[in-house]
């Protein structure tokens, strides 16, 4: 990106959060890999991979992405993984009220114990079962305003705004 006065590379880590099963890993795989696994087996401790994608300015951001583990027994090795992270995505399954209860547990925890000037994303994933919704998106919505925080609904299985969850976080890096 030569000759673009504006250009910068960037590189943040970045740390996904969220109940078991939601499709933190899912979501990670479409972005990097392009790819959906009907099949994803649960994530044991956290798994790491990283994604460069470029602005329209020429700016590149390279996420160093921390996919965590959503199952209770990993739950205290959150934050190795949330320490220094630039960027949080807490996501849960808009089917699913539990996983958007644990999403604002996840959101406290990281308003009193992550860095001060972190990005968070709210993230309600599996658009596509709308028929099964049981989160109304208002509900995402509400929750993201009052916290500052950008939120989208996405769909891991058919590939909905998952490049705009990152492309939209990526604008918002100071
Ligand atoms: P942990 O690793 O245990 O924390 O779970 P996770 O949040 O990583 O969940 P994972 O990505 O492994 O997905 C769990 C299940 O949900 C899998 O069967 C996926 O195929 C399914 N899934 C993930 N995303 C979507 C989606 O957008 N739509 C639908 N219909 N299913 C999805
Ligand atoms: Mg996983």
């Amino acid at each position: 990106n030569s000759g673009v006065p504006d250009a910068k590379n960037l590189r943040v880590k970045l740390v996904l959060l969220g109940d078991s099963g939601v499709g933190k890993s899912c979501i990670v795989l479409r972005f990097v890999r392009g790819k959906f696994d009907p099949t994803s087996k649960v994530t044991i401790g956290a798994s790491f991979l990283s994604q460069t994608i470029a602005l329209q300015d020429s700016t590149t951001v390279k996420f160093e992405i921390w996919d965590t583990a959503g199952q209770e027994r990993y739950a205290a090795l959150a934050p190795l993984y949330y320490r220094g992270a630039g960027v949080a995505v807490i996501v849960y399954d808009i089917t699913s009220p539990e996983s958007f209860t644990k999403a604002q547990y996840w959101v406290k925890e990281l308003q009193k114990h992550g860095s001060p000037d972190i990005v968070m994303a709210l993230v309600g994933n599996k658009a596509d079962l709308h028929e099964n919704r049981e989160v109304p998106v208002q509900d995402g919505i509400d929750y993201a305003e009052k916290n500052g925080m950008f939120f989208i609904e996405t769909s891991a299985k058919t590939a909905d705004n998952i490049n705009q969850l990152f492309e939209e976080i990526a604008k918002r890096l100071p």
